[in-house]
């Protein structure tokens, strides 16, 4: 059986993609918006599932953003396969890949950062500093040349997407943004392309993390409102297993992720772990506890 593929327009310039995205908006159809740094898994395909069920026209953008790396972390290393993710986008329905040529996003001498204040200095930011500049500076790069109605993003990255919901707020973008639940595998491990460099053993080990996230949400239905504690909870159950080696485990506001300590309101409850040489992290929100 010959699997039904769609065709895929492959989009290299700025210039071209704005083209191709102006001549959309004005034929009347609604544009949506998945970006992505390639290493495709089921994760972002269903963030492209959810965007053509909402639009008529699907864009992905496939581009390793150098900017969002710091200096020792795993830019070099980034699994890359465009064959492979363009294979898997047209699949799924996408309509336009676009793949940057270096030089297209960040073009040379350029010296413009958006920065979210108040919102990058928590969770992942404090151990990855300048990390959400970077993300910020090539979404709204993104969003200036694509040009969409909605763009998708993932709630794997929780931080990522309510910083860049303010963005989009604060600098009148005007795209919808569509907010998409966390893939995981049957173990409960969240789909990431970082799961690449897991040994077998911590492969194996890896779901620690949601369970201990899950264990907690469990706590605070069962009434516990002390937000520390639940915090500690995760910290023990994490810390039981020997190839982990905690990044951090925070809870924080979940929209403002500003500090919290009694679950009186909608709690963020995060997490990064290394196995090995991968960071992973999940996440959690805790709404209406009681
Ligand atoms: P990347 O890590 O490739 O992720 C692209 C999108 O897929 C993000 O919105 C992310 O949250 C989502 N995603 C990843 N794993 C997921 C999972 N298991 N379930 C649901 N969604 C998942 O995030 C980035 O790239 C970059 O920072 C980017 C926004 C493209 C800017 O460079």
């Amino acid at each position: 059986m010959t699997a039904l593929l769609h065709s895929l327009q492959f989009v290299r310039t700025a210039r071209d993609m704005r083209e191709v995205s102006q001549e959309i908006r004005r034929s009347g159809r609604r544009l949506g918006f998945v970006p992505t740094m390639g290493a495709l898994h089921e994760g972002h395909l269903a963030l492209v599932a959810q965007a053509r069920a909402d639009c008529d026209a699907v864009v992905a953008s496939v581009y390793v953003n150098p900017l969002q790396f710091g200096p020792r972390e795993d830019f070099g290393a980034y699994p890359r396969d465009l064959e492979r993710d363009a294979r898997l986008l047209s699949g799924a329905g996408t309509a336009i890949l676009f793949a940057p040529e270096e030089g297209e996003i960040h073009v040379a001498g350029h010296r413009t950062a958006i920065e979210v204040t108040g919102m990058q200095d928590v969770l992942c930011g404090r151990s990855r500093p300048g990390h959400f500049r970077g993300v910020c500076t090539v979404v709204a790069k993104l969003f200036q040349i694509v040009a969409p109605h909605a763009a998708y993003f993932g709630e794997k990255d929780a931080q990522q997407l309510r910083i860049i919901r303010r963005m989009n707020r604060d600098l009148h973008f005007d795209v919808t943004i569509v907010g998409c639940p966390t893939v995981r595998a049957e173990d409960g491990l969240a789909l990431s392309s970082r799961n690449a460099y897991l040994t077998p053993d911590e492969r194996r080990a890896a779901p620690v993390i949601f369970r201990a996230l899950e264990a907690a949400a469990k706590r605070a239905r069962a009434g516990e409102r002390s937000v520390a504690l639940l915090v500690e909870g995760v910290r023990a159950a994490i810390a039981l297993e020997p190839l982990a080696r905690i990044d951090y485990i925070e809870a924080v506001d979940d929209e403002t992720l500003g500090a919290v300590e009694v679950l009186d309101r909608p709690v963020l409850l995060a997490a990064a772990v290394y196995f090995g040489r991968a960071r992973l992290i999940d996440n959690i929100v805790i709404r209406n506890p009681r």
